[in-house]
Protein backbone atom coordinates (compact mmCIF):
# COMPACT_ATOMS: atom_id res chain seq x y z
CA UNK A 1 0.00 0.00 0.00
CA UNK A 2 1.45 3.43 -0.86
CA UNK A 3 2.10 6.05 1.10
CA UNK A 4 1.38 9.91 1.67
CA UNK A 5 2.00 12.42 4.70
CA UNK A 6 0.44 15.44 5.91
CA UNK A 7 2.58 17.14 8.71
CA UNK A 8 0.72 20.56 9.94
CA UNK A 9 2.95 23.25 10.38
CA UNK A 10 0.22 26.58 9.34
CA UNK A 11 -0.10 27.09 13.32
CA UNK A 12 0.82 30.44 14.87
CA UNK A 13 3.24 29.03 17.50
CA UNK A 14 1.85 31.99 19.37
CA UNK A 15 3.04 30.29 22.77
CA UNK A 16 6.29 31.00 21.36
CA UNK A 17 6.10 34.33 21.39
CA UNK A 18 8.69 34.50 18.44
CA UNK A 19 9.05 36.11 14.98
CA UNK A 20 10.38 32.84 13.62
CA UNK A 21 7.38 30.34 12.51
CA UNK A 22 7.23 27.73 15.22
CA UNK A 23 8.09 24.41 13.25
CA UNK A 24 11.52 26.52 11.90
CA UNK A 25 12.64 26.51 15.61
CA UNK A 26 15.48 24.01 15.95
CA UNK A 27 16.19 20.94 18.36
CA UNK A 28 20.03 20.01 17.91
CA UNK A 29 20.49 22.38 14.97
CA UNK A 30 17.85 21.00 12.84
CA UNK A 31 14.02 22.83 12.70
CA UNK A 32 10.86 21.13 13.91
CA UNK A 33 9.60 20.15 10.65
CA UNK A 34 12.93 18.10 9.82
CA UNK A 35 12.67 15.92 12.07
CA UNK A 36 9.24 14.97 11.50
CA UNK A 37 9.88 14.84 8.11
CA UNK A 38 12.98 12.47 8.98
CA UNK A 39 10.61 10.15 10.53
CA UNK A 40 8.21 10.09 7.96
CA UNK A 41 11.08 9.28 5.22
CA UNK A 42 11.95 6.69 8.42
CA UNK A 43 8.90 4.93 7.78
CA UNK A 44 8.63 4.67 4.06
CA UNK A 45 6.26 7.58 3.79
CA UNK A 46 8.25 9.13 0.58
CA UNK A 47 5.35 11.43 -0.55
CA UNK A 48 5.05 14.60 2.28
CA UNK A 49 2.73 17.92 1.68
CA UNK A 50 3.20 20.32 4.41
CA UNK A 51 0.31 22.38 5.16
CA UNK A 52 1.77 26.14 5.49
CA UNK A 53 0.25 29.96 6.15
CA UNK A 54 -0.33 32.42 4.02
CA UNK A 55 3.02 34.17 5.06
CA UNK A 56 4.49 30.56 5.54
CA UNK A 57 7.11 31.32 2.58
CA UNK A 58 10.03 30.27 5.06
CA UNK A 59 8.15 27.27 6.03
CA UNK A 60 7.45 26.45 2.51
CA UNK A 61 11.05 27.15 1.04
CA UNK A 62 12.33 25.18 3.63
CA UNK A 63 9.70 22.31 3.20
CA UNK A 64 10.63 22.74 -0.65
CA UNK A 65 14.56 21.89 0.55
CA UNK A 66 13.27 18.55 2.12
CA UNK A 67 11.88 17.41 -1.38
CA UNK A 68 8.09 18.34 0.37
CA UNK A 69 5.31 19.24 -1.39
CA UNK A 70 2.69 22.37 0.44
CA UNK A 71 -0.03 23.87 0.42
CA UNK A 72 -1.28 27.14 1.66
CA UNK A 73 -4.33 26.70 4.43
CA UNK A 74 -5.76 30.44 3.87
CA UNK A 75 -7.12 30.74 7.82
CA UNK A 76 -6.09 28.57 10.61
CA UNK A 77 -9.27 27.52 12.00
CA UNK A 78 -7.98 24.23 13.20
CA UNK A 79 -5.60 21.41 12.67
CA UNK A 80 -8.73 19.30 10.53
CA UNK A 81 -9.00 22.39 8.63
CA UNK A 82 -5.42 22.26 8.09
CA UNK A 83 -5.54 18.66 7.07
CA UNK A 84 -8.11 19.09 4.73
CA UNK A 85 -6.09 21.99 2.75
CA UNK A 86 -4.13 18.86 1.90
CA UNK A 87 -6.76 17.34 -0.42
CA UNK A 88 -5.91 19.78 -2.98
CA UNK A 89 -3.30 18.11 -3.70
CA UNK A 90 -4.12 14.37 -2.64
CA UNK A 91 -7.42 14.26 -3.88
CA UNK A 92 -6.29 11.27 -6.29
CA UNK A 93 -4.03 9.91 -3.75
CA UNK A 94 -5.36 5.82 -3.22
CA UNK A 95 -3.21 4.66 -0.08
CA UNK A 96 -2.81 5.16 3.81
CA UNK A 97 -2.19 8.97 4.82
CA UNK A 98 -0.15 9.29 8.12
CA UNK A 99 -0.95 12.72 9.72
CA UNK A 100 1.07 14.37 12.18
CA UNK A 101 1.50 17.43 13.94
CA UNK A 102 4.76 19.81 12.82
CA UNK A 103 5.76 20.45 16.72
CA UNK A 104 6.96 16.91 17.45
CA UNK A 105 10.64 16.91 16.51
CA UNK A 106 10.83 13.34 18.57
CA UNK A 107 8.74 11.48 16.58
CA UNK A 108 10.73 8.70 15.30
CA UNK A 109 10.62 6.29 12.53
CA UNK A 110 9.68 3.41 14.62
CA UNK A 111 6.91 5.55 16.37
CA UNK A 112 5.04 6.06 13.20
CA UNK A 113 5.66 2.57 11.66
CA UNK A 114 3.64 1.39 15.32
CA UNK A 115 0.77 3.96 14.19
CA UNK A 116 0.61 2.48 10.82
CA UNK A 117 0.40 -1.34 12.01
CA UNK A 118 -2.75 0.05 14.88
CA UNK A 119 -3.99 1.59 10.94
CA UNK A 120 -3.76 -1.70 9.20
CA UNK A 121 -6.43 -3.52 11.67
CA UNK A 122 -9.41 -1.22 11.38
CA UNK A 123 -8.69 1.40 8.73
CA UNK A 124 -7.84 4.20 11.27
CA UNK A 125 -5.60 4.88 14.01
CA UNK A 126 -3.71 7.72 16.47
CA UNK A 127 -0.71 7.71 18.67
CA UNK A 128 -1.52 7.90 22.36
CA UNK A 129 0.41 8.33 25.06
CA UNK A 130 0.53 7.71 29.07
CA UNK A 131 1.23 11.51 30.30
CA UNK A 132 3.14 12.13 33.11
CA UNK A 133 2.33 15.63 32.71
CA UNK A 134 -0.69 15.90 30.89
CA UNK A 135 -0.48 19.64 30.65
CA UNK A 136 -2.54 20.58 27.47
CA UNK A 137 -2.77 18.04 25.62
CA UNK A 138 -5.65 16.29 23.81
CA UNK A 139 -7.29 13.99 26.30
CA UNK A 140 -7.81 10.25 25.06
CA UNK A 141 -11.35 8.70 26.28
CA UNK A 142 -11.51 4.64 25.44
CA UNK A 143 -14.73 2.25 24.46
CA UNK A 144 -14.46 -0.80 26.87
CA UNK A 145 -13.50 -2.48 23.79
CA UNK A 146 -10.04 -0.50 23.56
CA UNK A 147 -10.97 1.90 20.80
CA UNK A 148 -11.06 4.91 20.41
CA UNK A 149 -14.05 6.79 22.01
CA UNK A 150 -13.28 10.20 21.82
CA UNK A 151 -10.65 13.18 22.25
CA UNK A 152 -11.26 15.91 24.27
CA UNK A 153 -9.23 18.87 23.64
CA UNK A 154 -8.42 20.45 27.38
CA UNK A 155 -10.13 23.37 26.64
CA UNK A 156 -13.42 21.89 25.92
CA UNK A 157 -12.52 19.19 29.13
CA UNK A 158 -14.62 18.87 32.02
CA UNK A 159 -12.00 18.93 35.47
CA UNK A 160 -12.76 14.61 35.73
CA UNK A 161 -11.98 14.13 31.97
CA UNK A 162 -8.97 16.74 32.54
CA UNK A 163 -8.35 13.97 35.27
CA UNK A 164 -7.03 11.76 32.60
CA UNK A 165 -3.58 10.45 31.66
CA UNK A 166 -4.08 8.95 28.40
CA UNK A 167 -3.05 11.66 26.02
CA UNK A 168 -3.40 12.56 21.68
CA UNK A 169 0.33 11.97 20.38
CA UNK A 170 -0.65 14.32 17.61
CA UNK A 171 0.06 11.53 14.93
CA UNK A 172 -3.13 9.80 12.46
CA UNK A 173 -3.23 7.05 10.03
CA UNK A 174 -5.57 6.28 8.09
CA UNK A 175 -7.09 5.20 4.62
CA UNK A 176 -6.54 8.65 2.57
CA UNK A 177 -9.81 8.58 0.25
CA UNK A 178 -12.00 8.23 3.37
CA UNK A 179 -10.13 10.54 5.41
CA UNK A 180 -10.50 13.32 3.23
CA UNK A 181 -14.53 12.26 3.96
CA UNK A 182 -14.79 12.47 7.23
CA UNK A 183 -12.52 15.27 7.55
CA UNK A 184 -15.64 16.94 5.36
CA UNK A 185 -17.58 16.67 8.05
CA UNK A 186 -15.79 18.65 11.06
CA UNK A 187 -17.86 20.84 12.83
CA UNK A 188 -16.19 23.87 14.87
CA UNK A 189 -18.69 23.86 18.08
CA UNK A 190 -16.08 23.66 20.76
CA UNK A 191 -14.39 26.00 23.17
CA UNK A 192 -11.98 27.24 20.37
CA UNK A 193 -14.56 27.35 17.54
CA UNK A 194 -11.91 25.62 15.49
CA UNK A 195 -12.08 22.59 13.16
CA UNK A 196 -10.19 19.39 14.99
CA UNK A 197 -8.56 16.91 13.88
CA UNK A 198 -9.23 15.03 17.21
CA UNK A 199 -13.11 14.91 16.25
CA UNK A 200 -12.48 12.92 12.81
CA UNK A 201 -12.20 9.30 15.09
CA UNK A 202 -16.00 10.00 16.25
CA UNK A 203 -17.07 10.91 12.63
CA UNK A 204 -15.66 7.23 11.27
CA UNK A 205 -17.26 5.91 14.05
CA UNK A 206 -20.74 6.92 12.26
CA UNK A 207 -19.06 5.35 9.52
CA UNK A 208 -18.60 2.18 11.40
CA UNK A 209 -14.68 2.64 10.98
CA UNK A 210 -13.33 2.43 15.02
CA UNK A 211 -9.77 4.00 15.45
CA UNK A 212 -7.31 2.16 16.73
CA UNK A 213 -4.96 3.18 19.31
CA UNK A 214 -0.86 2.95 19.30
CA UNK A 215 0.98 3.37 22.54
CA UNK A 216 3.83 5.79 22.20
CA UNK A 217 6.38 6.49 24.57
CA UNK A 218 5.86 10.08 26.00
CA UNK A 219 9.12 11.05 24.60
CA UNK A 220 8.41 10.77 21.36
CA UNK A 221 5.60 12.40 21.01
CA UNK A 222 6.17 15.44 22.58
CA UNK A 223 4.96 18.32 21.19
CA UNK A 224 6.54 21.84 21.43
CA UNK A 225 4.12 25.10 22.08
CA UNK A 226 6.04 27.36 24.03
CA UNK A 227 9.75 27.79 24.58
CA UNK A 228 10.12 26.06 27.99
CA UNK A 229 8.49 22.78 25.75
CA UNK A 230 11.54 23.50 23.17
CA UNK A 231 14.32 23.54 26.09
CA UNK A 232 12.81 20.45 27.19
CA UNK A 233 12.67 18.69 23.73
CA UNK A 234 16.08 19.50 23.24
CA UNK A 235 17.09 17.82 26.63
CA UNK A 236 15.47 14.63 25.47
CA UNK A 237 16.99 14.66 22.16
CA UNK A 238 20.41 15.24 23.63
CA UNK A 239 19.69 12.47 26.47
CA UNK A 240 18.57 10.04 23.57
CA UNK A 241 21.50 10.59 21.65
CA UNK A 242 24.46 10.66 24.29
CA UNK A 243 22.83 7.27 25.10
CA UNK A 244 22.95 5.97 21.32
CA UNK A 245 26.47 6.86 21.18
CA UNK A 246 27.51 5.55 24.54
CA UNK A 247 25.79 2.33 23.57
CA UNK A 248 28.00 2.70 20.43
CA UNK A 249 30.91 2.68 22.44
CA UNK A 250 32.11 6.70 22.04
CA UNK A 251 33.52 7.64 25.76
CA UNK A 252 31.68 10.48 27.74
CA UNK A 253 33.26 11.32 30.81
CA UNK A 254 30.11 13.53 31.50
CA UNK A 255 27.35 12.71 28.98
CA UNK A 256 25.31 15.14 30.77
CA UNK A 257 27.65 18.24 29.55
CA UNK A 258 28.08 17.52 25.61
CA UNK A 259 25.31 18.68 23.25
CA UNK A 260 25.42 16.74 19.95
CA UNK A 261 23.61 17.95 16.51
CA UNK A 262 21.22 15.63 14.82
CA UNK A 263 23.61 14.65 12.53
CA UNK A 264 26.68 14.03 14.47
CA UNK A 265 28.50 10.86 13.49
CA UNK A 266 31.00 9.41 16.42
CA UNK A 267 32.95 6.27 15.56
CA UNK A 268 33.67 3.95 19.01
CA UNK A 269 36.10 4.61 20.78
CA UNK A 270 36.85 8.05 19.89
CA UNK A 271 36.53 10.00 23.33
CA UNK A 272 35.09 13.37 23.97
CA UNK A 273 35.68 15.15 27.15
CA UNK A 274 33.19 17.25 29.50
CA UNK A 275 31.32 20.15 27.93
CA UNK A 276 31.74 20.15 24.20
CA UNK A 277 29.25 21.17 21.98
CA UNK A 278 29.07 20.14 18.40
CA UNK A 279 26.97 21.91 15.45
CA UNK A 280 25.35 20.26 12.39
CA UNK A 281 28.11 18.19 10.17
CA UNK A 282 30.55 16.33 12.09
CA UNK A 283 32.13 13.17 11.79
CA UNK A 284 34.76 11.80 14.78
CA UNK A 285 37.07 9.03 13.58
CA UNK A 286 38.08 6.79 16.10
CA UNK A 287 40.47 7.22 18.77
CA UNK A 288 40.33 10.72 18.05
CA UNK A 289 40.11 12.48 21.83
CA UNK A 290 37.69 15.94 22.20
CA UNK A 291 38.79 17.72 25.16
CA UNK A 292 36.67 19.85 27.00
CA UNK A 293 35.32 23.17 25.89
CA UNK A 294 35.70 22.63 22.30
CA UNK A 295 32.91 23.56 19.47
CA UNK A 296 33.03 21.92 16.74
CA UNK A 297 30.84 22.57 13.30
CA UNK A 298 31.18 21.08 9.90
CA UNK A 299 34.59 19.02 10.62
CA UNK A 300 35.89 16.14 10.25
CA UNK A 301 38.22 14.66 12.85
CA UNK A 302 40.42 11.87 11.93
CA UNK A 303 41.61 9.03 13.91
CA UNK A 304 44.12 9.77 16.82
CA UNK A 305 43.75 13.51 16.59
CA UNK A 306 43.25 15.75 19.84
CA UNK A 307 40.92 18.85 20.06
CA UNK A 308 41.56 21.41 22.36
CA UNK A 309 40.50 21.96 25.34
CA UNK A 310 38.81 25.16 23.86
CA UNK A 311 39.57 24.84 20.16
CA UNK A 312 36.96 25.72 18.00
CA UNK A 313 36.22 23.91 14.10
CA UNK A 314 34.62 25.60 11.73
CA UNK A 315 32.68 24.69 8.55
CA UNK A 316 35.53 22.44 6.35
CA UNK A 317 37.59 21.88 8.83
CA UNK A 318 39.33 18.30 7.88
CA UNK A 319 41.73 17.41 10.47
CA UNK A 320 44.19 14.64 9.43
CA UNK A 321 45.07 11.20 11.56
CA UNK A 322 47.35 12.04 14.69
CA UNK A 323 46.90 15.67 14.07
CA UNK A 324 46.88 18.33 17.41
CA UNK A 325 44.67 21.36 17.28
CA UNK A 326 45.18 22.73 20.66
CA UNK A 327 44.07 25.81 22.68
CA UNK A 328 42.36 28.46 21.34
CA UNK A 329 43.01 27.28 17.91
CA UNK A 330 40.35 28.35 15.10
CA UNK A 331 40.58 26.50 12.04
CA UNK A 332 38.17 26.87 9.19
CA UNK A 333 38.17 25.65 5.61
CA UNK A 334 41.05 23.99 6.01
CA UNK A 335 42.56 20.49 5.94
CA UNK A 336 45.53 20.01 7.94
CA UNK A 337 47.42 16.65 7.43
CA UNK A 338 48.74 13.76 9.14
CA UNK A 339 50.11 14.36 12.55
CA UNK A 340 50.35 18.45 12.10
CA UNK A 341 50.51 20.54 15.18
CA UNK A 342 48.42 23.85 15.86
CA UNK A 343 48.71 23.98 19.47
CA UNK A 344 48.19 27.31 20.92
CA UNK A 345 46.39 30.76 20.11
CA UNK A 346 46.16 30.34 15.85
CA UNK A 347 43.76 31.15 12.99
CA UNK A 348 44.09 28.84 10.39
CA UNK A 349 41.49 29.76 8.10
CA UNK A 350 41.32 29.17 4.05
CA UNK A 351 44.35 26.81 4.18
CA UNK A 352 46.24 23.60 3.46
CA UNK A 353 49.12 22.55 6.22
CA UNK A 354 50.82 19.68 4.80
CA UNK A 355 51.91 16.68 7.19
CA UNK A 356 53.49 16.82 10.50
CA UNK A 357 53.92 20.21 9.94
CA UNK A 358 54.20 22.67 13.39
CA UNK A 359 52.29 25.93 13.47
CA UNK A 360 53.86 27.87 16.13
CA UNK A 361 52.01 30.14 18.80
CA UNK A 362 50.12 33.00 17.85
CA UNK A 363 50.09 32.33 14.03
CA UNK A 364 47.48 33.76 11.84
CA UNK A 365 46.42 33.05 8.29
CA UNK A 366 45.51 36.82 6.79
CA UNK A 367 43.05 35.48 4.32
CA UNK A 368 40.46 38.09 3.86
CA UNK A 369 41.04 41.57 2.34
CA UNK A 370 37.64 42.46 2.68
CA UNK A 371 36.56 41.50 -0.62
CA UNK A 372 37.98 37.97 -1.30
CA UNK A 373 39.27 35.17 0.38
CA UNK A 374 42.36 33.40 -0.15
CA UNK A 375 44.50 30.40 0.51
CA UNK A 376 47.80 29.60 2.27
CA UNK A 377 49.79 26.92 1.41
CA UNK A 378 52.05 25.08 4.18
CA UNK A 379 54.02 22.21 3.24
CA UNK A 380 54.96 19.07 4.82
CA UNK A 381 57.27 19.25 7.64
CA UNK A 382 57.19 22.99 7.94
CA UNK A 383 58.22 25.12 10.85
CA UNK A 384 56.10 28.18 11.05
CA UNK A 385 57.67 30.16 14.05
CA UNK A 386 55.61 31.92 16.62
CA UNK A 387 53.29 35.08 15.96
CA UNK A 388 53.82 34.61 12.08
CA UNK A 389 51.34 36.24 10.32
CA UNK A 390 50.55 34.58 6.49
CA UNK A 391 49.58 37.09 4.22
CA UNK A 392 47.26 35.51 1.60
CA UNK A 393 47.27 33.60 -0.85
CA UNK A 394 51.11 33.26 -0.01
CA UNK A 395 52.68 29.07 0.32
CA UNK A 396 55.72 28.41 2.13
CA UNK A 397 57.61 25.57 0.96
CA UNK A 398 57.82 21.89 2.44
CA UNK A 399 60.08 21.82 5.23
CA UNK A 400 60.49 25.40 5.75
CA UNK A 401 61.09 27.96 8.39
CA UNK A 402 59.83 30.79 9.06
CA UNK A 403 61.34 33.34 11.82
CA UNK A 404 59.19 34.13 15.02
CA UNK A 405 57.18 37.45 13.95
CA UNK A 406 57.08 37.38 10.39
CA UNK A 407 55.05 38.82 8.61
CA UNK A 408 55.34 36.73 5.46
CA UNK A 409 53.57 38.23 1.96
CA UNK A 410 55.32 36.39 -0.49
CA UNK A 411 55.93 32.49 -1.10
CA UNK A 412 58.90 30.80 0.74
CA UNK A 413 61.14 28.15 -0.71
CA UNK A 414 60.88 24.73 0.44
CA UNK A 415 63.49 24.30 3.28
CA UNK A 416 64.25 28.15 3.28
CA UNK A 417 64.41 30.26 6.36
CA UNK A 418 62.40 33.44 5.93
CA UNK A 419 62.86 35.95 8.66
CA UNK A 420 60.20 39.65 8.36
CA UNK A 421 60.60 41.14 10.75
CA UNK A 422 62.54 44.70 12.19
CA UNK A 423 66.04 44.13 13.08
CA UNK A 424 66.92 44.39 16.54
CA UNK A 425 69.15 46.70 17.75
CA UNK A 426 70.35 47.41 21.61
CA UNK A 427 71.79 50.40 23.26
CA UNK A 428 73.81 49.44 25.93
CA UNK A 429 72.76 51.04 29.31
CA UNK A 430 70.31 53.88 27.89
CA UNK A 431 67.54 51.80 30.27
CA UNK A 432 69.31 53.10 33.40
CA UNK A 433 70.25 56.51 31.63
CA UNK A 434 66.76 56.94 30.85
CA UNK A 435 65.23 56.38 34.36
CA UNK A 436 67.85 58.59 36.23
CA UNK A 437 67.46 62.00 34.27
CA UNK A 438 63.53 61.28 34.42
CA UNK A 439 63.84 61.01 38.41
CA UNK A 440 66.14 63.99 38.32
CA UNK A 441 63.04 65.98 36.44
CA UNK A 442 60.91 64.31 39.57
CA UNK A 443 62.70 66.46 42.08
C1 LIG B 1 -2.90 19.22 19.28
C2 LIG B 1 -4.12 18.31 19.44
C3 LIG B 1 -4.10 17.67 20.83
C4 LIG B 1 -2.82 16.88 20.97
C5 LIG B 1 -1.58 17.76 20.70
C6 LIG B 1 -0.32 16.89 20.62
C7 LIG B 1 -5.90 19.25 18.08
C8 LIG B 1 -7.18 20.01 18.05
N1 LIG B 1 -5.33 19.10 19.26
O1 LIG B 1 -2.99 20.25 20.25
O2 LIG B 1 -5.21 16.80 21.00
O3 LIG B 1 -2.75 16.33 22.29
O4 LIG B 1 -1.71 18.44 19.44
O5 LIG B 1 0.82 17.67 20.53
O6 LIG B 1 -5.48 18.78 17.04
N2 LIG B 1 -1.94 23.81 12.83
C9 LIG B 1 -2.23 24.18 11.54
N3 LIG B 1 -3.33 24.93 11.29
C10 LIG B 1 -4.19 25.31 12.27
C11 LIG B 1 -3.89 24.93 13.61
C12 LIG B 1 -2.76 24.18 13.85
O7 LIG B 1 -1.48 23.83 10.62
O8 LIG B 1 -5.18 25.98 11.95
C13 LIG B 1 -0.73 23.01 13.10
C14 LIG B 1 0.29 23.69 14.01
O9 LIG B 1 1.24 24.41 13.26
C15 LIG B 1 0.90 22.51 14.76
C16 LIG B 1 -0.17 21.44 14.73
O10 LIG B 1 -1.12 21.83 13.77
O11 LIG B 1 2.07 22.02 14.12
C17 LIG B 1 -0.85 21.27 16.08
O12 LIG B 1 -1.37 22.53 16.47
P1 LIG B 1 -1.19 23.06 17.95
O13 LIG B 1 -1.79 24.40 18.05
O14 LIG B 1 0.21 22.89 18.38
O15 LIG B 1 -2.14 22.02 18.72
P2 LIG B 1 -2.03 21.57 20.24
O16 LIG B 1 -2.70 22.59 21.08
O17 LIG B 1 -0.65 21.22 20.56
MG1 LIG C 1 1.14 21.50 19.63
Amino acid sequence: MSKAGIILAAGQGTRMKSALPKVLHQIAGLPLLGHVVAAMRGAGVDRIVVVTSPSGDAVRAYAASLACESVVQDQQLGTGHAARAAEALLRDFDGTLVIANGDMPLVLADTINECLKAQARTGLAMLAFQASDPAQYGRVLLTPDGFLNRIVEYKDASEPERGITLCNGGCYAADARKFFRWAAALKNQNAQQEFYLTDVPSIARTDGVNCAIAVADETSVLGVNSRSELAEAEEKFQQRMRARLLADGVGMTAPATVYFAYDTMVDADAYIEPFVVFGPGVTIRTGARIRSHSHIEGAEVSTGAIIGPFARLRPGAKIGEGAHIGNFVEVKNAVIGPGAKANHLTYLGDAVVGAGANIGAGTITCNYDGFTKALTEIGAGAFIGSDTSLVAPVKVGAGAITAAGSVITRDVAPDALAIARGVLTEKPGWAKAFREKKQKEKK
